[in-house]
């Protein structure tokens, strides 16, 4: 069946779906403040993890539904051994028009010429400083020399665009976002500052930590002229500036203070095959269990469809009954 806008499955508020975020394992192998801020988190057992031709089916299922764009993500995806092979698998299917991995790029330069090979087009790299001390107190780890030169790898590798993510915390990388937008300007990767959300493991998360997006763009004008640009799609996070002599690209993610959420089109899907309408959702629609039950496929595109029809408006970090999810965004997929 072609897929036409009009076929195309809608939630209650007529948000189609477009974007599914597939995370490949919930393991990670830093331990950032703002997402796993313990020394010892629990891990999903292996066996409860998809296998790539699980994952697989359920994007058959997805992109029948209309999903157009996959994003691979963890914990960290590179932790999964042979990732192409599932990209390939992906990037096999002529309906999806994007296919993007968000990594830490800390073990990049081993897998990068496969994923490229497989179908990769492109890259988001997370690094929230450019300082090596402050890398250590950020990720609890060492290793930003291997972060920047897997920056560097992807850029030569042809991956494009690059785009670094830069989770921005207040007393921890707020004096930062000049030194970013040079880097910006020098590299040519585009670099996204986004808002801390509380879905970290642990109780780290306080107005007091959050960066309002609207201050780093104010701290970047008054060092460059900025000026706005269109966004690529309608269901974009960032709010897209160049520096007015047109070199150098930035992005505001501010889903806090700007929420985004009345275009969302992203499903979610777990490493344990649980389906979820949104980062801050409390329903959780297992599709894992369906299909290892002999579910066909015509089953497990109605329990997604059903899902997404109640989808959730967006999220309520603003509202004073504002509950937390009991998954933490390492498990279910930045
Ligand atoms: P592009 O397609 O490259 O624009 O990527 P993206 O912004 O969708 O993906 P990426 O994985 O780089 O996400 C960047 C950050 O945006 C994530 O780490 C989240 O902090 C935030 N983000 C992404 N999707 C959502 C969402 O659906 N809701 C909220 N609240 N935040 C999101
Ligand atoms: N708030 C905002 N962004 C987060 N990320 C992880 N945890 C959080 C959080 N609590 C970001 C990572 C990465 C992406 C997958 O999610 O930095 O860029
Ligand atoms: Fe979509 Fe939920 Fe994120 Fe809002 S918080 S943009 S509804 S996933």
């Amino acid at each position: 069946m072609v897929m036409t806008a009009a076929s195309r499955l809608r939630d209650g508020f007529g948000r189609p779906i477009g974007d599914l975020r597939l995370s490949v394992t919930d393991r990670c192998n830093l331990r950032c403040v703002y997402c796993i801020p313990e020394e010892t988190p629990e891990f999903q057992p292996r066996h409860e993890l998809l296998s790539f031709e699980e994952m697989d089916r359920l994007v058959g299922c997805f992109v029948r539904l209309g999903v157009t764009k996959i994003r691979l993500t963890g914990g960290e995806p590179l932790l999964r051994r042979q990732l192409d092979r599932l990209v390939a698998k992906i990037a096999a299917r002529p309906q999806i028009r994007d296919i993007a991995l968000t990594t830490n790029a800390t073990r990049l330069r081993d897998q990068l010429d496969g994923l490229v090979a497989a179908g990769l087009r492109r890259i988001n790299i997370s690094l929230d400083t450019l300082r090596s001390d402050r890398f250590r107190r950020m990720t609890q780890r060492t290793g930003l020399d291997t972060v920047l030169e897997g920056i560097h790898l992807a850029q030569a590798s042809g991956l494009s665009p690059v785009k670094v993510n830069v989770v921005t915390m207040r007393g921890f990388n707020d004096d930062e976002f000049v030194d970013f937008g040079r880097f910006a300007r020098r590299t040519g990767a585009i670099v996204r500052f986004i808002e801390f959300m509380p879905l970290e493991a642990g109780d780290v998360w306080s107005r007091k930590l959050l960066v309002p997006g609207a201050e780093v763009r104010q701290a970047l004008s008054a060092w460059r002229e900025l000026v706005p640009l269109d966004p690529t799609h309608n269901a974009e996070t960032a709010e897209r500036f160049r520096f007015a002599d047109g070199r150098g690209e930035i992005g505001i993610i501010a889903p806090v203070t700007r929420p985004f959420c009345g275009a969302c089109n992203r499903a979610r899907l777990t490493a344990d095959g649980k389906l979820l309408t949104c980062l801050f959702a409390h329903e959780e629609v297992d599709l894992k269990t369906p299909m290892r039950s002999g579910a066909r496929d015509a089953d497990v595109e109605d329990l997604i469809a059903g899902a997404w029809r109640r989808k959730e408006p967006g999220h309520l970090i603003n509202s004073p009954t504002f509950v937390r999810p009991k998954r933490t965004m390492s498990a279910i997929g930045g």
